[in-house]
């Protein structure tokens, strides 16, 4: 009977409303691409995940389609029943061989990865420590875990020691250190280095989520642990498909051979859930092959990024992360008890000027700290990123 309920999720939904966090869809009218038409017109987008432009490039669309006629629409199955296609296996072995790990499995997003893999390998007997920024798909997929959980300052390696000393003195068989390789509302890295050294000395396992960096951070695209130069020392990455690799869907866990192994048997969202679909599979492939070819578009994201910061900090905004070694998400920040009305503001007069951004304040940032979060692409032009730092500050003259 649903009844009651319909006045109580009607309730709940007012309160959403009313305290302006009620998420309304804006619908694109054509491809994901730097130029994309929303219905208050053509827009240069900013905010998608499309780090090197290949959501729609020809030879990941070429792929698909021709995917669809080889390998048909759907797998209709579980990897373990009759769902992998020799494709299947191929993915997984060119994610290894581009990380330089072991083995890969696949899983249908990067939230089932995390939501699969903890439960598997850490028991009661075992301590998670995890970042307090960490990705919500890590979050959940610690609380499907049994094991003891900690949680540390988001970067903060003191306090990664102090829990790492509290997990070892409560005994714990295995502990796991569990990082995003970058934190997407903040586009700062994780100290990998220092985690890795305190992983060492605590006879810690190291968990990274790359999901957005994966393709283009480190000079090889191989994500944060190519960067740091510890991929030797981080024991599990997972990610995603759905950003820079295509961006369509699809995670994988890439990891030391027994790791895969086991979760081929006991993951949850592996076991039970349909495969990736072969037009998606066939796609990434090609998506990887371009990323391995060649370096330009990562040259071309790097550089698009470093123009947009220097204009940014020439025009007088304040920006977040590390000019020496920029991440293309490049929150541009609203301090203070009025940022959040400002940064809306900014956002929607940017928008009727056919730039989309996308404004963030309180909870999904820290109070005080609402903020833009643009978003650079490899498929950006010198002129696209010109005309979003001049529309950030047609937007700063009218609405301040
Ligand atoms: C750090 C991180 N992990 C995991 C995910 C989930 O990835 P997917 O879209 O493949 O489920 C995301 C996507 O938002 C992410 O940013």
């Amino acid at each position: 009977m649903y009844g009651a309920v319909k006045d109580q999720l009607t309730a709940t939904l007012e309160e959403i409303r009313a305290a302006g966090l009620y998420k309304h869809e804006r619908e694109l009218a054509s491809a994901q691409s730097a130029h994309v038409s929303t219905a208050a017109g053509e827009a240069l987008n900013f905010c998608a995940n499309n780090y090197l432009g290949l959501a729609d490039h020809p030879d990941v669309v070429a792929a698909a389609q021709s995917a669809l006629d080889t390998w048909g629409f759907g797998m209709a199955s579980v990897r373990f029943i009759c769902g992998t296609q020799t494709q299947h296996t191929a993915l997984e072995r060119r994610l290894s061989d581009f990380l330089g790990t072991e083995s890969t499995i696949l899983y249908s997003s990067c939230f089932d990865a995390n939501g699969g893999v903890f439960e598997v390998l850490f028991g009661e007997q075992d301590a998670i420590i995890s970042d307090e920024l960490n990705h919500a798909s890590i979050i959940d997929g610690i609380r499907l875990a049994k094991a003891a959980r900690y949680r540390y300052r988001n970067a903060d390696l003191a306090d990664l020691r102090t829990q790492l000393v509290a997990a070892r003195a409560a005994d714990a068989r295995r502990i796991c250190i569990v990082t995003d390789g970058v934190f997407s509302m903040d586009g700062s890295y994780a100290p990998l280095v220092g985690i890795c050294d305190l992983a060492d000395e605590f006879e810690a396992m190291v968990l990274v989520d790359d999901s957005h960096a994966v393709g283009f951070v480190g000079d090889g695209g191989r994500g944060t642990p190519e960067l740091f130069g510890v991929a030797d020392r981080v024991d599990i990455v997972t990610g995603t498909l759905g950003k820079a690799l295509g961006g369509a869907s699809g995670g994988y866990v890439s990891s030391h051979q027994e790791v895969v192994d086991l979760l081929r048997q006991r993951s949850r969202p592996y076991l039970f859930s349909n495969s990736v679909a072969p037009a998606v599979v066939a796609g990434s492939i090609a998506a990887l092959d371009l990323i391995a070819a060649s370096g330009d578009a990562r040259g071309r994201l790097r550089s698009n990024t470093r123009l947009f910061r220097s204009l940014m900090h020439e025009a007088g905004f304040a920006l977040l992360g590390d000019d020496a070694n920029p991440h293309p998400i490049t929150p541009v920040m609203f301090p203070g008890e009025d940022g959040a009305r400002l940064a809306t503001q900014i956002a929607d007069h940017m928008l009727g000027n056919g730039v989309y951004v996308i404004a963030f304040s309180y909870p999904v940032v820290p109070q005080g700290k609402a903020r833009i979060r643009v978003q650079l692409s490899a498929a950006h032009s010198e002129a696209d990123v010109r005309a979003c730092v001049a529309a950030f500050s047609a937007a700063r003259a009218a609405v301040t």
